[in-house]
């Protein structure tokens, strides 16, 4: 069933008109679910992933047959799950969430399968953690729709091919170079997706806002957007800091300079960047002047784990240009060095 961003705002309606009033968890996950699009017209961005798949889609309906496997990387919050949703409904199909931390027995993976319906789409999420035996698993299960179930020990030893629905399996990982080359292998599509330009931001912004009834100026939303890292779960998160800002401090209408304001005391500064984000750029631009460090080294001194500064901090830095990865560790760029005010940088070592 495809629902349409009519039947959406009908929900919040209904929500408000019976002056429901929920849990703070409920009262937010209700309108998380909300503001995500449930359409190819309704989400924002990814055009040309939007466009490929859009083709994709209706070739599959065209012979019949499920949609091909498809294997979505990128940095997080770039919308990997949201997508995969749309792409469901898109086709008529139902969904099952799951992540690969979730699916760490053969019978987690091999009861999902088993209770898939014929053409539904199987989500996994963190896709590169999936263990060796559940990839074994998955193996037959996504080229030829049959599990390998062994029955019996030593002579006795039988494999049974067990049939299990036609499926659609998306996965998504922040890391595509973890994946096991097999498993990478049996997707028919692979797509990076991108950060998010200022003006796709900005729509997001206006979508948010208008869903849950903020008032918000072109230049309040694109304030936001500019400071929001490329990633509209950040610019979700901060169009309702803002608009909570507003109304405790102004009429509740979200302009440039109160959303300047609002940003400024959340510490996010005019790049986007937040406080670890300063903390490492000054780590490598001060402390180890300009750089080479190694990434164990940065998380150390951040009291941060080296993952998420690597999944989750650095793909905007190095985006934006302000870190830039080699062999011997990270090093601070020349721009970086230049708009932070950081005494050194390393790639030009003759100015220090
Ligand atoms: N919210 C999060 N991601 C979005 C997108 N791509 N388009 C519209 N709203 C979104």
């Amino acid at each position: 069933m495809i629902i349409s961003d009519n039947e959406q705002s009908k929900n919040i309606k209904s929500l408000n008109d019976e002056k429901m009033t929920p849990s703070i968890t409920e009262f937010d996950m209700t309108f998380e679910s909300n503001i995500r699009p449930k359409t190819f017209d309704s989400y924002i961005g990814q055009t040309n992933l939007k466009n490929m798949l859009k083709i994709s889609i209706e070739a599959a309906k065209k012979r019949e047959i499920p949609l091909d496997h498809l294997l979505f990387y990128g940095p997080p919050g770039l919308g990997k799950t949201t997508l995969a949703c749309v792409i469901a409904n898109e086709t008529g199909a139902e969904i099952k969430i799951t992540s690969a931390p979730a699916l760490e027995r053969p019978r987690d993976i091999i009861g999902i399968l088993m209770s898939l319906k014929p053409g539904e789409v199987l989500f996994i999420d963190e896709i590169h953690r999936l263990n060796k035996i559940a990839e074994e698993i998955l193996y037959p299960a996504m080229e030829d729709f049959f599990l390998d179930m062994n029955t019996g020990k030593g002579q006795s030893l039988k494999t049974l091919r067990v049939p299990v629905p036609k499926f659609t399996l998306i996965g998504a990982t922040t890391k595509a170079g973890a994946l096991s080359g097999p498993l990478r292998d049996r997707f028919g599509i692979v797509h990076r997706l991108e950060f998010y330009s200022q003006d796709e931001l900005k729509q997001v912004v206006k979508r948010t806002a208008k869903i849950l009834n903020i008032d918000i100026t072109e230049d309040g939303a694109l304030a936001v957007a500019k400071r929001s890292r490329g990633t509209p779960r950040i610019a979700n998160r901060l169009v309702k800091r803002v608009a909570d800002y507003a109304l405790v401090k102004y009429d509740g209408i979200v302009n440039e300079k109160i959303s300047n304001e609002a940003l400024d005391n959340l510490n996010i500064d005019k790049y986007g960047l937040d406080a670890t984000d300063r903390a490492l750029l000054a780590l490598i631009g001060e402390k180890y002047q300009g750089g080479p460090v190694g990434l164990e080294t940065l998380a150390a001194a951040l009291g941060e784990d080296s993952k998420t500064i690597e999944e989750v901090y650095e793909p905007y830095l190095l985006q934006e240009g302000f870190i830039q990865r080699t062999p011997r560790g990270r090093k601070i760029t020349p721009y970086a060095a230049k708009i932070l005010n950081f005494k050194y940088d390393s790639i030009q070592p003759s100015l220090f």
